[in-house]
């Protein structure tokens, strides 16, 4: 039989179940990860390869590295997924991957992967948007959340506010306009010898740090729920270089803190308008940044001020992973989207 018509007949039986057991694939930028997910709700396994510290060398990801570093590192995160889940191959049901918007060669790694072993085992393939992923890792967090509600999303490469109005449809409601927070973030914790990615490091500085200590400029919000980040971003870095020239001291924690509340109070100020706008009681957090200490504060804050309930995964599952992965493919599966071994990588997929 053909794997088309074989893939349709297993996704069909697995439609008419309501349950499937998802071997998740993610490579889109510098860690290389597998996951088996059970119904989009239940981690069986998460494993993770990072390159970070081999990126760290170079101060940002160095893609050609990145893709080669995917290429090592699937067939072993294979079976560390496969052993954590204590399960086999022949349990699986179907595989996700993801497919865009990333590094094109490291994409492509993780694509050209999937396809072999969906081919292989004669399994449905699912493609999944990264996006769509990091909003779909609280379904893992938390069972008891549903459609509609408002999830932004913060990571290296995208920052969007977003309309998830049921499982796989979404609105983008607004969103940066220049870099993405998390970019902001890194570029900033450069200036102060923060070590890549900076956001996390940048983060723990500023828990001791004062920040009101350094008055840097609003960030600039062209419409409703968008953002800019690259005006204070550079009047940051500047002001850093002006002090440095002139002789003076910048004390790292308050510079850290004072930079993080502008950015956080940014995000936190349109992600809770744009719910509340949307009459939606519901707010949920994703990507990297997600992770940002004072930004869950702040956003478990203004839930309890405004009466809606906040969801955030933790940690783990806010950076890049495969577990999302294999969420966001379960609801795309039970909808009967399979991709088909065309499947290609689209580096810079925006509609999802
Ligand atoms: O979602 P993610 O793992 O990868 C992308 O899809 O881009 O996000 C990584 C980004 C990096 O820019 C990193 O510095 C930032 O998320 N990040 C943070 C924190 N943890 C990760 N930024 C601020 N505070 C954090 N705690
Ligand atoms: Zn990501």
């Amino acid at each position: 039989m053909n794997y088309d018509r074989l893939a349709r007949e297993k996704a069909d039986e697995l439609i008419k179940r309501g349950h499937a057991r998802i071997l998740a694939v993610e490579s889109s930028c510098d860690e290389t990860a597998m996951a088996v997910v059970e119904d989009g709700r239940r981690v069986a396994s998460n494993a993770i390869a990072s390159q970070i510290d081999m990126h760290a060398l170079y101060g940002g990801v160095v893609p050609e590295i990145a893709s080669r570093m995917h290429v090592e590192a699937l067939d072993p995160l294979l079976d560390q997924a496969l052993k954590q889940a204590r399960t086999t191959m022949d349990q699986i049901d179907a595989v996700a991957v993801t497919y865009g918007p990333g590094l094109v060669g490291a994409l492509l790694t993780g694509v050209a992967w999937a396809k072999a072993f969906a081919y292989g085992r004669g399994l449905p393939l699912i493609a999944v948007n990264h996006i769509e992923g990091h909003v779909s890792a609280n379904y893992i967090a938390h069972p008891e959340l549903e459609p509609p509600f408002v999830c932004l999303v913060a990571s290296g490469g995208h920052s969007h506010i977003v309309k998830v109005e049921d499982y796989g449809v979404y609105t983008i409601m607004g969103g940066t306009t220049d870099d993405a927070a998390g970019e902001a973030f890194d570029k900033v914790a450069r200036v102060l010898d923060i070590p890549y990615p900076g956001g996390p490091l940048l983060d723990k500085l500023a828990e001791e740090g004062d920040d009101r200590a350094y008055a840097f400029p609003k960030i600039h919000t062209p419409g409703a729920y968008d953002f800019s980040f690259s005006g204070l971003k550079t009047a940051v870095i500047n002001q850093a270089h002006h002090l440095r020239q002139a002789g003076r001291q910048i004390n790292a924690a308050d510079w850290a803190a004072s930079f993080r509340r502008a950015v956080v109070d940014a995000l936190t100020e349109k992600a809770v308008k744009a719910c509340l706008d949307s009459g939606l009681k519901q707010l949920a957090l994703a990507g990297g940044v997600a992770s940002n200490r004072l930004l869950r504060r702040e956003i478990e804050r203004a839930g309890r001020e405004k009466g809606l309930a906040v969801y955030m995964p933790p940690p783990i599952l806010c950076t890049d992973n495969a577990a999302m992965i294999g969420s966001a493919g379960f609801y795309r599966l039970m909808k009967g989207e399979l991709a088909d071994l065309s499947l290609n990588a689209v580096p810079s997929l925006a509609g999802w």
